[in-house]
C-alpha cells in the first residue's frame, strides 16, 4: 500500500472515530442535579412516595431520605398525597429532568404501563418499592423491593384460626381494608380470607376501606359498630386504622381486646403500646426501613449490574405478651 493511501485511510479512520464519539456525546443525556465536592456528577434518584397516610409511611419516607443522603445521591422527592395522577405527573417530571434512576411506591396496582413505557423510552431505569404494579410487561421496571403482603394477611388469619380453635359458634369479623386497589389491600385480604374462610364458623360481617388512615379507621369502625352489635374480631389492614378503630370501640363503651379482639399489620410504636395495654392481640410486622436496600439497588442498576427481579424485606409477627419487652426496640 502506498504511503499516501495509508495516510488517507488513517485520516478517514480518525474522522470516523470522531463522528462516533460526537454522536455518542449527542445521544448522552445531560445529567440532572449537582456535583459533589470533587466535581463528580452525583447520582440523581427521583422518588415518588404514596403520601403520608400512616406511621409506616412516615418511617419509610425517613428511611429513604436518610439512606439517599448517606449514599451521596441527590434525591428528588415527591409526595403524591395518595393520588395516582400526582404520581404519574411526578414520574413525567423526573423523566423531563433526566434523573438517573426513578423509584416509586405505587398508590394502586393498575394503570402504569403508559408512563413506565415513557421512562423506558427515555432510557431511565425504574425501581418499584413497597408496592407492586399489575403489568404484563416485566421489562418496564428493573426490580421490586418490598414485603410479601399475601403472607402478612395469611399470618393474621392463622393467628385468628389458632386463637379461636375451640370456639364453636360464629366468629364475626369486621375487616378494615387499606386503600382500594392498592397491592397491600388486595393481597392482605386474599391472604387472610384464604386461611380463615376455610372454616364456615368465621364470617366477615362488615368490610370497608379505611384508606390506611387513623381518621378513616375510626370513622368506618363507628359505622360498623352502629350497624352490627355482634362483632367479635377486627382485622385491620394496618395499625393506624386499628388505632383509630380502638378509639371508636372505646367511645362506644366497649373494651378493645376483650369485647372485640384486634389483629393488624405494620408494627408501629402506637400499635405496640396498644398491645402492651391489652387492646390489640397480634401485630404482623411490615418493614418500612428499606431505604438502605433501595439505595444499594439504585447504585447497582445505575452501574448496569444485575439485580434480582424481586427483593423481599424481612419481618416478624408479635403477640400481646411480647409487646412490652419489644416496645423500646421499635424504631418506628
Ligand atoms: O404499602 C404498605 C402499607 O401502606 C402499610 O401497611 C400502610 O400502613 C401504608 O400506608
Amino acid at each position: 500500500m502506498s504511503r499516501s493511501i495509508t495516510r488517507t485511510l488513517g485520516a478517514v479512520a480518525v474522522a470516523a472515530a470522531m463522528t462516533v464519539s460526537l454522536a455518542a456525546c449527542a445521544g448522552k443525556k445531560a445529567p440532572a442535579g449537582s456535583a459533589d465536592a470533587g466535581g463528580q456528577h452525583k447520582l440523581v434518584f427521583g422518588f415518588s412516595q404514596v403520601g403520608a397516610e400512616s406511621g409506616w409511611r412516615s418511617a419509610n419516607t425517613k428511611s429513604i431520605q436518610d439512606a439517599a443522603k448517606a449514599a451521596g445521591f441527590e434525591l428528588k422527592f415527591s409526595d403524591a398525597q395518595q393520588k395516582q395522577e400526582n404520581q404519574i405527573a411526578a414520574i413525567r417530571s423526573f423523566i423531563q429532568q433526566k434523573v438517573d434512576v426513578i423509584g416509586f411506591s405505587p398508590v394502586v396496582t393498575t394503570g402504569w404501563d403508559t408512563v413506565l413505557k415513557e421512562a423506558k423510552t427515555a432510557g431511565i431505569p425504574v425501581i418499584l418499592t413497597d408496592r407492586a404494579v399489575d403489568t404484563q410487561d416485566k421489562t418496564l421496571y428493573k426490580t421490586f423491593i418490598g414485603s410479601d403482603f399475601v403472607k402478612e394477611g395469611t399470618s393474621a388469619g392463622q393467628w385468628l384460626v389458632d386463637t379461636e380453635k375451640s370456639a364453636t359458634g360464629p366468629v364475626n369479623i369486621a375487616e378494615l381494608e387499606g386503600t382500594t386497589g392498592s397491592a397491600p389491600a388486595i393481597d392482605r385480604k386474599k391472604g387472610f380470607e384464604d386461611v380463615v374462610l376455610k372454616d364456615p364458623k368465621f364470617k366477615i360481617i362488615a368490610d370497608q376501606t379505611g384508606d390506611f388512615t387513623r381518621a378513616k379507621g375510626k370513622e368506618v369502625m363507628e359505622a360498623f359498630l352502629k350497624a352490627h352489635k355482634d362483632i367479635n374480631v377486627l382485622f385491620a389492614h394496618n395499625d393506624d386504622m386499628a388505632v383509630g378503630a380502638i378509639q371508636a370501640i372505646e367511645e362506644a363503651g366497649l373494651k378493645p381486646g376483650k369485647d372485640i379482639k384486634i389483629v393488624s399489620i405494620d408494627g408501629i410504636k402506637d400499635a405496640f403500646q396498644a398491645m402492651a395495654d391489652g387492646k390489640i392481640e397480634e401485630v404482623v410486622e411490615c418493614n418500612p426501613l428499606i431505604g438502605p436496600q433501595i439505595m444499594d439497588l439504585v447504585q447497582k442498576i445505575h452501574d448496569k449490574q444485575d439485580v434480582p427481579d424481586r427483593v423481599l424485606s424481612k419481618e416478624g409477627v408479635f403477640s400481646k405478651d411480647q409487646a412490652a419487652a419489644e416496645l423500646p426496640n421499635r424504631q418506628y
